[in-house]
């Protein structure tokens, strides 16, 4: 089967310097490289070595900023193909021929870490994929959690300066945990539920290769005649989903930190190519307000139980980059790189991912010009009127602006055969509010499902994280807010964690699980009532 991007890339390679002497950026051949030009034997090293100053200024300039969440990955090509035609819900082309192969770049992380830190920490970890279309580039920039730790995008910020290290020390305060992150969870229970994710063994995955993904969002697709469907994307590994437990984890950090980097490399350079289902949850709209959750409410999941699974194709990783940097460190991800036929929703923390991704990359990858970097760079035809920028690759002629009566060549709009991009048609309506909506309110019912859910021995692990990670916390105060939170979610486990870090127990009095709404309209009833 062609691999275009492969092509892509074989194509670039051979850009590359091949075979013959050693040059200078110039082109023009070197004959020493390992003294400087100096003046006499034991003498000054002199200006005019060219070479020497371009292999040191060269070198000066090699490293560009790490990502600012996410910095340290581990990425794999491959390809995706869908089990059947999903035209009943979306026109996306890469989603309605079996027979069709799309070539993918996935790149896992971790989140709060440097590119240098170990991997096997307690953390979120990123599962994001390029789809290289025959429509443009649709990037699925997903977590191995269902959840996330806010609702609206304007808090991210806020939390990561929580969860990074003191601005002052660059060292976490308390013993090795971090007081900010805790003080910021005790004081902002939206996190709670991502939280007992976190505290729980999915937090410490055992490969890369064995971790669920997820869009977290609901996403729309679109079909054809423009018919709007929620989705909820699913990874699920054909590995089975594994995890390492806490002693594991400790232990691999000293004794190799690229624990999972290596297990991913290594299984692909044995051939052991690892393979994961791509599931959907579908959701009509009609049935937009037919939960207990709102659907635009990025800390809930849909149970499974009410929307099962649905799985529509799968995705196999075989080939590992040729270039960590020019591939892992230089793909840049963005939700808001998406084809004809999938479309966003009003979820605030995916508009608010559908402004940053770009804006952080234009200066992690130096201007805009970054699409032209091999591992970015689309399979589909692209013809803009971007022109110029740092780091331009392209010798373009013409004229680049439109409408356009005399250039030859200036790309016109593609309107009436329907192949481009049409945004949703969504009814909008309601006064301009800088309020999150009641219906974001329940922030304790699906945490206590999470907890109730688990094995007494994943129970355990949980409890066991806590009192490790609370334990560390400084402030006693952010302790006993933290125990006082997780009463809301379930007694026993808040008075397990309370007598693993030396504050006092809940009493009687809370009603765990149970979602008290401070609003006496909670809206999503309101919602459904169409007011
Ligand atoms: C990376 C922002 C929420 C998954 C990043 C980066 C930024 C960012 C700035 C670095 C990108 C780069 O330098 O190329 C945000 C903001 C969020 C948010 C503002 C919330 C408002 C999320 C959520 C998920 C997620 C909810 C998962 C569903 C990822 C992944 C990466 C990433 C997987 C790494 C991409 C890669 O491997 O290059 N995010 N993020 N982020 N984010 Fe987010």
């Amino acid at each position: 089967m062609t691999d275009h991007k492969q092509d892509q890339r074989d194509a670039a390679r051979a850009e590359g310097p091949t075979t013959g002497p050693l040059t200078t950026d110039q082109g023009v051949a070197v004959d020493h490289t390992d003294d400087a030009l100096a003046a006499g034997e034991r003498g000054p090293t002199l200006m005019e070595d060219f070479h020497f100053r371009e292999k040191l200024t060269r070198f000066d300039h090699e490293r560009i900023p790490e990502r600012v969440v996410h910095a340290r990955g581990a990425g794999a090509y491959g390809y995706f193909e869908p089990y059947e035609s999903c035209a009943e819900f979306t026109r996306a082309a890469f989603l309605q021929d079996p027979a069709v192969r799309t070539p993918v770049f996935v790149r896992f992380s971790t989140v709060q870490g440097p590119k240098g830190s170990a991997d096997t920490v307690r953390d979120v970890r990123g599962f994001a994929t390029k789809f290289y279309t025959s429509e443009g580039n649709y990037d699925l920039v997903g977590n191995n959690f269902p959840v996330f730790f806010i609702q609206d995008g304007i808090k991210f910020p806020d939390f990561v300066h929580a969860v990074k290290p003191e601005p002052d020390t660059d060292i976490p305060t308390g013993a090795s945990a971090h007081d900010t992150l805790w003080d910021f969870v005790s004081l902002q229970p939206e996190t709670l539920h991502a939280i007992m994710w976190l505290m729980s063994d999915r937090a410490i995955p055992r490969s890369y290769r064995m971790m669920q993904g997820f869009g977290v969002h609901t996403f729309r697709f679109v079909d054809t005649a423009g018919r709007g469907t929620f989705v909820k994307f699913h990874w699920n590994p054909k590995q089975g989903v594994h995890s390492l437990v806490w002693d594991e984890a400790q232990e691999c950090q000293g004794r190799d930190p690229d624990f999972n980097r290596r297990d991913l490399w290594d299984s692909i350079a044995a051939g052991e190519y690892p393979e994961w289902e791509l599931g959907v949850q579908l959701v009509p709209e009609e049935d937009e307000f037919a939960f207990d959750f709102d659907l635009l409410d990025a800390t809930k999941i849909i149970p499974e139980e009410q929307v099962p699974v649905r799985p529509i194709g799968r995705m196999v990783l075989d080939r590992n980059p040729d270039n960590f940097f020019a591939e892992t460190e230089q793909v840049a991800f963005h939700t808001a790189n998406v084809v004809p036929g999938v479309d966003f929703t009003n979820d605030p923390l995916l508009q608010a991912r559908n402004f940053s991704y770009l804006d952080t990359q234009l200066i992690r990858l130096g201007g805009p010009n970054f699409t032209q970097i091999p591992v970015n760079r689309p399979v589909a035809p692209v013809r803009t009127n971007q022109r110029d920028g740092y780091h331009q690759d392209a010798l373009h002629t013409g004229t680049n602006y439109s409408p356009n009566s005399l250039g030859a060549g200036c790309p016109a709009v593609s309107g009436a055969d329907g192949s481009a991009y049409t945004h949703y048609a969504q009814r909008v309506d309601g006064a301009t509010i800088r309020r999150r909506s009641p219906s974001f309110q329940d922030h304790y019912s699906q945490t206590a499902m999470f907890w109730n859910s688990m094995a007494d021995w994943e129970k355990e692990h949980i409890v066991q994280a806590f009192r490790f990670e609370l334990g560390k916390v400084g402030a006693l105060k952010v302790r006993s807010r933290t125990v006082d939170e997780l009463a809301h979610v379930d007694l026993e486990l808040a008075r397990s964690v309370a007598r693993g870090i030396g504050v006092p127990e809940p009493q009687d009095g809370v009603e765990p699980g149970r979602y008290k709404s401070s609003s006496p309209a909670l809206s999503l009833e309101a919602l459904r009532g169409g007011s």
